[in-house]
């Protein structure tokens, strides 16, 4: 198939339409066959649970160009298996991984020419998502439910790629202890919208939240994961039962120990002690790993030693190995990359 006419290396993270996207629909307590189809709009009742009551999660990967020329996912069973916590977390029938590994075969199939090439900087974002499509207006869930997995190529997640970006401290939350920060629900991001508007005007990239609770720890950002990395370039990840368990991250800290033989401690990390690491990053799909030059606390500044101007030395290798690992450069972790074709 001919790749389609893109400007590749200039794409930004916005949505393009392709003419194909899965979709399959359960009703009567089963889901049917689905199939891939050009139609981009959903059409629902005005009552559906969705639209009244958010019941929606979604997932979101990539697929890659490798060097020699194939097209990959990566570890695209642990978006299938987050995607069942989400909805047996929202009572939604849950989409078996199995056809949900189908489901990413064929879509990925079906848009071969949009996926960028190797070398381009660009990759394939890939968006499954679920939601109630029937009218409920008592709080309750659907019966009826629909599955759709879109793609659209896609360039960094913050302007200017890797240059490090900066972020604020939040006074706002995301997710309340025992709530629904540990899944991808649309919900978590809807509460954010003010706040990454606000951050934005205010000349930030992200907000960094805190824990509810106490306000003295590190959660994740609005869309990423966050990584630390002490002066004696040990890799600290924050732990918390209220942040996505996010896929990178769990795949940076085995790159760490094993690619890079670093130290890696997962552990809660107060505000307080940040001003002593020596660099950060965002992690996530979409993000990758996005190095944080510094974080505003109220008018304070920290700042990390590795500037405004590049990622920091480790944050630099562990985002080299692990896009060698995803575009086939470097030799993979069993498992981690499924061949589409
Ligand atoms: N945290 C949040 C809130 C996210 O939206 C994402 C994106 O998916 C992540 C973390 C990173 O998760 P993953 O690496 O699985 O994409
Ligand atoms: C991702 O990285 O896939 C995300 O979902 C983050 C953001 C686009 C919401």
């Amino acid at each position: 198939m001919a790749k389609k006419d893109i400007d590749w290396s200039n794409l930004g993270f916005a949505y393009m339409p392709t003419e194909a996207r899965y979709v399959s629909n359960y009703k009567n307590g089963a889901w049917d066959d689905g199939e891939i189809t050009g139609d981009s709009n959903v059409v629902i009742n005005e009552c559906a649970c969705v639209l009244q009551y958010a019941q929606t999660c979604f997932e979101g990967l990539k697929a890659y160009t490798t060097e020699d020329g194939h097209i990959v996912t990566f570890r695209p069973d642990l978006n299938a298996e987050r995607m069942v916590n989400s909805a047996i977390r929202l009572e939604m029938p849950v989409f078996p991984q199995e056809r949900f590994m189908d489901a990413l075969e064929k879509v990925v199939k079906a848009n071969a020419d949009y996926v960028p090439p190797y070398g381009s900087g660009a990759t394939l974002y890939i968006r499954p998502f679920m939601f109630g499509s029937n009218a409920v207006i008592g709080v309750k869930p659907a019966d009826e439910y629909q599955f759709r997995m879109f793609v659209t190529p896609v360039g960094p997640y913050f302007k200017g790629g890797a240059k490090p970006i900066s972020v604020r401290i939040s006074d706002l939350d995301r997710a309340a202890p025992h709530g629904t920060g540990h899944i991808k629900a649309g919900l978590n991001y809807a509460m954010s919208l003010y706040n990454i508007v606000d951050a934005h005007k205010a000349g930030f990239d992200e907000n960094i939240y805190l824990d509810p609770q106490t306000r003295t720890k590190i959660e994740e950002t609005g869309g990423a994961n966050i990584l630390f990395v002490t002066k004696d370039e040990e890799l600290i990840v924050p732990k918390s039962d209220s942040i996505l368990p996010s896929i990178t991250r769990r795949s940076l800290v085995e790159v760490a120990e094993t690619y890079l033989g670093l130290k890696v401690t997962e552990r809660e990390v107060t505000l307080a002690e940040v001003e002593d690491f020596a660099e950060c990053g965002l992690c996530g799909t979409a993000a990758v790993i996005s190095p944080v030059g510094k974080i505003n606390d109220h008018g304070r500044e920290i700042c990390f030693p590795s500037g405004m101007e590049e990622m920091g030395p480790v944050t630099k290798k562990l985002y080299d190995t692990l896009t060698g690992i995803q575009m086939g450069r470097l030799e993979a972790p069993k498992g981690w990359i499924h061949v589409i074709e």
